[in-house]
């Protein structure tokens, strides 16, 4: 039996959940779910984003299958992601975007694989104001790229290539501009390449890289990157793939591992049964995968393609004209994958 919490999370985060739950139980395997509390949801009930509870049952599972989590703009408090990821050290964060058959995108043949940065960066947390008199007149943030850190992401990075039999990695920076920090991050790149040679290795500055994608995507295989430039370039990689409602991330550390969509918490749709939830079912498979079940990843997997291909119980996202929702396409899944 696995033992995994389950955070249920904020807006369409529960409805897509429940819907993952109900998809991944359909294929007989025994997991113990110990639903926690995280971000908004948390707040309300224990006036904290994470408790302490929350902390201690990742800390015995060392998996966690999570909604998307509300983080307020401008004040409020910190990100909850941004904070589980620095408590747990998950160091690489893992989104793959591939094509799915059936969906009228721009590009056919996909197949993407970001490995982003988790825990340093810009989004080290290390931001302050400037005030006068009260008043801000300038913010400051600061950057923290460490060698020990960059070197245990691009090493994940080559070590899934490897592993995968995937032929190229490219490390994204710009380091024409902050020379020091996405410079190391690239020296380190460059250095680990060299124990991989039998995989292509190259590096492009994030800006040609951006307009590169849209033209050719098929042009990248793995990815690694920094954290700002990953999260932004897998929203990306997922609307080239048919938006964000599909896209999968793993966060993966030492000590545990967090799955959970690479989307947030879409308030502007959330308690309509519009949400599609692809994007946490496929972050099941991985989570599947990471815990040994690879036959019930596969299952779950086939039947969540075939459900998309078919185009009938899909979300209105994928199908403009469509009335199913999340509840109803979690169940067609969920039907498909039974064992
Ligand atoms: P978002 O990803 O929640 O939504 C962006 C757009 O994509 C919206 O139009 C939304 O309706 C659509 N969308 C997202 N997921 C969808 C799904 N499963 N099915 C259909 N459409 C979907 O990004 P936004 O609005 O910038 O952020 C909302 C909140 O989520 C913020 O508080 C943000 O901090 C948080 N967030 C949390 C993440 C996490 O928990 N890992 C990741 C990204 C954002």
């Amino acid at each position: 039996m696995h033992s995994i919490t389950l955070i249920p999370g904020d807006g369409i985060g529960p409805s897509i959940m429940e819907a993952a739950v109900k998809v991944i139980e359909a294929t007989g395997v025994d997991i113990q779910w110990d639903e926690r509390y995280a971000g908004l949801a948390a707040v309300e009930k224990f006036d904290s984003p994470i408790p302490f509870e929350t902390l201690e049952s990742i800390r015995k599972t060392r998996v966690a299958f999570k909604g998307p989590l509300t983080t307020p703009v401008g004040g409020g408090f910190r990100s909850v992601n941004v904070a589980l990821r620095q408590e747990f050290e998950l160091y690489a964060n893992v989104r793959p975007a591939v094509s799915f058959e059936g969906l009228q995108t721009r590009f056919k043949d996909v197949n993407i694989l970001m490995v982003r940065e988790n825990t340093e960066g810009l989004y080290s947390g290390i931001e302050h104001y400037i005030k006068v008199d009260g008043v801000a007149i300038a913010a400051e943030s600061t950057a923290v790229i460490t060698r020990a850190g960059s070197e245990r992401t691009v090493r994940y990075a080559f070590e899934y290539a490897r592993k995968h039999k995937r032929k190229r990695v490219t490390l994204v920076h710009k380091a024409n501009i902050l020379k020091c920090t996405t410079g190391l991050f690239l020296e380190v790149g460059k250095q680990i390449s060299k124990e991989y040679p039998e995989i292509e290795f190259n590096d492009k500055i994030i800006d040609a890289c951006a307009m590169q994608m849209v033209m050719d995507p098929s042009v990248f295989d793995v990815i690694v990157t920094t954290n700002l430039f990953g999260d932004i370039l897998s929203d990306l990689t997922s609307g080239l793939v048919g938006g964000l409602g599909l896209t999968p991330g793993a966060n993966i550390g030492k000590a545990a591992a967090i799955f959970e969509a690479v989307h947030g918490s879409a308030p502007d749709i959330a308690g309509k049964n519009l949400a599609n939830p692809t994007a946490v079912i496929m972050a099941g498979v991985m989570m599947l995968e990471y815990i040994g079940e690879l036959d019930a990843a596969k299952r779950v997997d086939q039947a969540t393609k075939a459900v998309i291909k078919e185009g009938k119980f899909v979300t209105p996202d994928l199908n403009k004209t469509s009335t199913c929702g999340t509840k109803e396409m979690g169940e067609e899944i969920a039907r498909r994958a039974r064992g």
